[in-house]
């Protein structure tokens, strides 16, 4: 499907159809969780978000984005389920960062900010990202993988509930990327519709539209008369089989 503006539907064909290979993929991450959980109980070094710091501080190049990348891309191939955007659906989103010459960005949810260094690399001398995550401990790992990137003054980073903290930001942005609690999508998105915080022409990425099937959020975006939107169809990160899917909607004043 052409990813061109000119060919953004207003109402995208639905992606879900709820089947075994999605199933499977949320499976699959819920026993990778508890897996880690039942581990890290023993050892809080033992986590796998603080292995993957390891990893990266030991085998990444400083000031290089795209080997710390790498190396986050191979543990999440090789050693554990890691709930990153991944290679491939990042590359997307890539593409679309350096398209929209955004220069104020908005991230909900961050993790260990895989995608904050996807991001943060493309940006301008003069544009800037704001990356919201609820957990301080992601949070902590995130900021040392930016500063091992060499990309610290390209973010600055909140750390709360992206519903508490978008009200406190005085930022009005060009694009965000939503990809952190599945249930909090819409409400985030129209908190920050409520408070006027996104520009005419603002794009919204929005990652794994499939796998846990939001529904509300796609109607939502493909009836409003303020979104023109178009659906990616694409794999879970870090899968060869189980489906998943990116909105990309164009906000209208
Ligand atoms: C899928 S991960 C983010 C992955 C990251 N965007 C990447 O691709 O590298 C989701 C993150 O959202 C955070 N989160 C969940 N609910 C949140 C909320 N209401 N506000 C802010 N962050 C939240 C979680 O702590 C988790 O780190």
């Amino acid at each position: 499907m052409s990813r061109s503006k000119e060919n953004f539907r207003k109402k995208s064909k639905s992606p879900f159809l709820i089947n075994k290979k999605s199933f499977f993929g949320v499976m699959e991450i819920i026993l990778s969780e508890i897996k880690n959980m039942f581990f890290a109980s023993f050892d809080k070094k033992m986590t796998k978000e603080n292995k993957v710091l390891n990893y990266v501080l030991s085998e990444a190049t400083k000031d290089n984005p795209d080997s710390v990348l790498k190396v986050i891309d191979s543990c999440g191939y090789n050693n554990f389920f890691l709930m990153n955007i991944g290679d491939k659906k990042g590359k997307i989103l890539d593409e679309y960062v350096l398209k929209s010459d955004a220069k104020c960005l908005l991230e909900l949810g961050v993790y260990l900010g895989y995608s904050t260094i996807r991001i943060a690399r493309n940006l301008s001398e003069d544009a800037h990202l704001f990356s919201i995550d609820v957990n301080e401990e992601f949070l902590n790992i995130a900021k040392q993988h930016l500063d091992f990137s060499g990309l610290t003054e390209k973010v600055s980073f909140y750390n709360g509930k992206a519903s508490e903290v978008i009200p406190q930001l005085d930022q009005k942005f060009d694009f965000v990327f939503i990809d952190h609690w599945k249930e909090a999508y819409l409400q985030d998105l129209k908190i920050l519709i409520e408070h006027d915080r996104l520009n005419d022409g603002a794009i919204i990425f929005a990652d794994n539209i499939v796998l846990f099937h939001l529904e509300e959020y796609l109607d939502f975006v493909r009836t409003s008369p303020n979104f023109s939107s178009e659906f990616i169809p694409a794999l879970r990160e870090y899968s060869s089989s189980h489906p998943d899917g990116i909105e990309v909607s164009h906000f209208k004043k």
